[in-house]
């Protein structure tokens, strides 16, 4: 997610002072010593259909439908997004500020109204759990030594900050978040404002460092990705599973379209599946915004149906396989139609986006009617008749399992 809002920002000190945003339980807990990620991921993420304000109830239902409808093909994450930790009363949206469930040692938990299990021994309990301020030189160091003021994140400035990770006590703070959610059983973060025009590379290493003190295997996936590069992505995909190469994805034909060439770009510099965290990284695409969804920025809808036409999904599914994106949807799958379903269940492209291999794309032909070969750059001329608004033809190729 990504989003704006005019309300300025308010005083430091009771900032989050993190920036893990997304908390995610996985249908089947990968064995030990299983490569993290050796497959893109795939699963259900409530931001394209809930914004911020998913609950319990809800989140439970979709993540049910995914168990029945959609884990036989591969996608086995359900993802609470953004902003769990916040309480939803009236007024509060999402740049508010003091509205956040934060313990006594700095680190958010669960609304309790919105996710009442919370409150019962189930994981989320250990959010109770005592612990010894930390000292380091005789002192005893609190937020206000740890947060960076001047690096709150810049889309969502009431929403969290940087963490000094040069000192002992910034360390010390995100190891003790990051062991909470191991505790609480979560198998997947998502990491927020770290990574694109928001890049702290200390903090994704240091986080992912501490991952891996951790006995539970868990992936770690960074965002947003707005102007990123290969180069950009040269010193983090080892340290992570998967990282947005694009800002937000919505449902509108010209941000499906503006994938083409900075996927094609990731293609040719092989990040496709390089080494990650513990296994493999995946250049990530964004969520799928088909079926049931809200508006960017919202809080209680309006609900509605995804804008793209049958043709245009079936076009950003086939990039999201051939690019081997993680595949995340983004709509409320109680409300799933059966040429959704299709579309994201097919087999041919699921295959492809899983097995596949050298992934890459071959010839564009652009909006002038040049041919050009994305190897050698040389182009052709072609005679085409172009349709208003169409933003030319993409061909990709790939190795099959066969060859
Ligand atoms: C990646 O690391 C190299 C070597 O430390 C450094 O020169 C380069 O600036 C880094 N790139 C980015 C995008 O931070
Ligand atoms: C979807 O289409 C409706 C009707 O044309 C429009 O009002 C709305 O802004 C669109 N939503 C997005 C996210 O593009």
């Amino acid at each position: 997610m990504g989003a704006y809002s005019p309300t300025p920002p308010s005083p430091w000190r009771h900032h989050l002072l993190c920036s893990a945003l997304l908390l995610i339980f996985i249908w089947r807990t990968a064995e030990a010593n299983e490569e993290l990620a050796a497959l893109p991921p795939r699963g259900w993420n409530s931001y394209d259909s809930f914004s911020w304000i998913v609950d319990e109830n809800a989140y439970m239902q979709n993540a049910q439908i995914m168990a029945q409808k959609l884990l036989p093909h591969g996608y086995q994450y359900a993802v609470i997004d953004f902003l769990w930790y916040r309480k939803y009363v009236d007024g509060v949206y999402t740049n508010s500020y003091g509205y956040d469930n934060i313990d006594e040692w700095g680190r958010p938990f669960p609304d309790l109204q919105r996710f009442p299990s919370s409150k019962v021994d189930r994981g989320f309990s250990q959010i109770a759990s005592k612990g010894k301020p930390y000292m380091e030189d005789g002192k005893q160091w609190t937020a206000r030594d740890i947060g960076l003021t001047h690096r709150t994140c810049a889309w969502m400035q009431c929403g969290f900050m940087s963490v000094n990770t040069d000192i002992g006590a910034g360390k010390a703070f995100l190891r003790s978040l990051y062991r909470q959610y191991a505790d609480w059983g979560v198998d997947f973060v998502k990491v927020d404002c770290i990574f694109g025009t928001d890049y702290s590379p200390k903090e994704i290493i240091t986080i992912s460092e501490l991952l891996q003190e951790l006995d539970r295997p868990i992936i770690l996936s960074v965002s947003p990705g707005t102007e990123v590069t290969p180069a950009l992505a040269e010193n983090i995909s080892e340290h992570v599973n998967m990282y947005r190469i694009t800002g937000d994805d919505w449902d509108k034909w010209k941000d499906v379209s503006s994938h083409f060439d900075v996927s094609s770009s990731f293609a040719a510099a092989k990040k496709i599946g390089a080494i990650g965290l513990q296994g493999r990284s995946w250049p990530d695409l964004d969520m799928l915004p088909f079926g049931w969804l809200t508006d960017p920025g919202v809080n209680q809808g309006p609900h509605r149906k995804c804008n793209l036409t049958t043709d245009e999904q079936k076009t950003q599914m086939a990039l999201w396989s051939m690019v081997k994106s993680p595949l995340m949807y983004g709509g409320d799958l109680r409300h799933l139609d059966e040429s959704t379903l299709s579309i994201i269940t097919n087999p041919t492209l699921l295959k492809i986006n899983h097995y596949s291999q050298n992934n890459m794309e071959m010839w564009e032909l652009n909006d002038k009617g040049n041919l050009v070969s994305s190897y050698s750059r040389l182009c052709a001329t072609v005679e085409s008749v172009q349709e208003q608004g169409t933003a030319g033809t993409r061909a990709w190729v790939a190795t099959g399992s066969k060859g």
